[in-house]
């Protein structure tokens, strides 16, 4: 073809580099004086144009320009009201609701104000299992409170703190109804990995929210936060080499996905606890699912809150007509048949 000296907004360009750079979709070309942000926080002005709510925490595919990648949204400032422009306090937003929120994405990606840049400076968020669009945003600013936080290089490897326990660390997840018997399952579980001698730990929904967790409640937002926070305290676990044993409703497919994205391979075990709501609702240990029918407790999972079965669950245990000590087994098993009880070899 022939030489161009210039292409504007919407014309396709093939273009000669002269240095050998690592360039590929989603890269931007910019001239030296009109550089975007290459950041992974912003502020934005957010459309919410789906039936369900937003909720904070949750991963979300962002995409910008012609790169996707994973972005939650960290926190909602305000809502703001469509007929006075008030400033209206916000948890979450609903359909047609519009919201100024602070962002987080998985990795560094190149933005302009939409002031500055209308294309650069707008995105929208889709769904990650129904590929359906959420939201339309437009970036106010650069986040840059971030920005003198860098990671410190640690010289005990997660493989050193692993061999040094002589065990392949894993996040065992268990799921499933309030009293389908996750933490009683959970329990004998760590006492066998105990008496053999394994490094594990548990951590327990009920324990957890009366600590770390303690100012969270049980709507879907706050449940999202839960499981947020527990795959991340979860996480280090994994990096100190422990077993680490999660008992937790946890109802929400998103979450306990956002969990395995967030490990290796083989360090998230997602063990479905499997007994239905009449059983679950006959045993009622706590006397919540009575409490519940009465009106006396509301967004109560299985009842007026949702509970959503794992697809793929590395294990399904049947917590009806199996005792919890033959299905801690049943996990026990599981771990040393798939060589979780084997130091990692080599170095680093
Ligand atoms: S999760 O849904 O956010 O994963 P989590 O496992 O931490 O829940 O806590 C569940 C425990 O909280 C239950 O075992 C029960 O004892 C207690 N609980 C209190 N209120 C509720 C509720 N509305 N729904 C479910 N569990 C509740």
């Amino acid at each position: 073809g022939e030489r161009q000296e210039t292409a504007q907004a919407g014309d396709a360009v093939a273009i000669a580099i002269a240095d050998p750079v690592d360039i590929g979709r989603g890269d931007l070309l910019v001239p030296p004086d009109a550089r975007p942000h290459v950041y992974d926080m912003f502020a934005a002005h957010l459309v919410w144009m789906a039936d369900t709510e937003l909720l904070p925490g949750r991963p979300y595919l962002m995409k910008i320009g012609t790169r996707m990648l994973t972005a939650n949204v960290t926190s909602i400032k305000h809502r703001i009201g469509i007929a006075t422009l008030d400033r209206l306090a916000a948890r979450t937003l609903a359909l047609n609701e519009i919201g100024v929120c602070n962002l987080a994405t998985a990795a560094p990606v190149a933005f302009d104000s939409f002031e500055e840049n209308q294309a650069t400076g707008s995105f929208i968020l889709i769904d990650r299992f129904s590929n359906a669009t959420l939201a339309a945003g437009t970036i106010d600013f650069s986040l840059r409170r971030g920005e003198n936080v860098h990671l410190q290089p640690l010289d005990v490897s997660a493989r050193v703190r692993a061999s040094l326990k002589g065990q392949r660390p894993a996040i065992l997840w268990f799921t499933g109804l309030s009293g389908a018997g996750k933490s009683t399952i959970a329990n004998r579980l760590e006492a066998r990995l105990a008496a053999l001698g394994h490094h594990s730990y548990l951590l327990d929904g009920d324990n957890i929210r009366s600590g770390l967790n303690k100012d969270l409640g049980f709507t879907d937002h706050d449940r999202v936060e839960n499981i947020r926070r527990v795959g991340e305290v979860a996480k280090l676990f994994v990096d100190a080499g422990v077993i680490v044993l999660c008992s937790f409703i946890s109802p929400f497919r998103s979450e306990r996905a956002a969990i395995r994205n967030r490990v290796g391979p083989g360090e998230f075990l997602e063990i479905l606890v499997d007994a239905p709501l009449e059983v679950c609702e006959a045993r009622d240990p706590k006397g919540l699912y009575a409490k519940s029918r009465s009106g006396k407790l509301p967004n109560f999972t299985g009842i007026d809150s949702p509970y959503e079965r794992p697809e793929n669950p590395e294990l399904v245990l049947d917590a009806v007509s199996m005792t919890a000590d033959e299905l801690a087994e049943r996990v026990l098993a599981y771990l040393s048949t798939h060589g979780y009880f084997e130091s990692p070899h080599g170095p680093s």
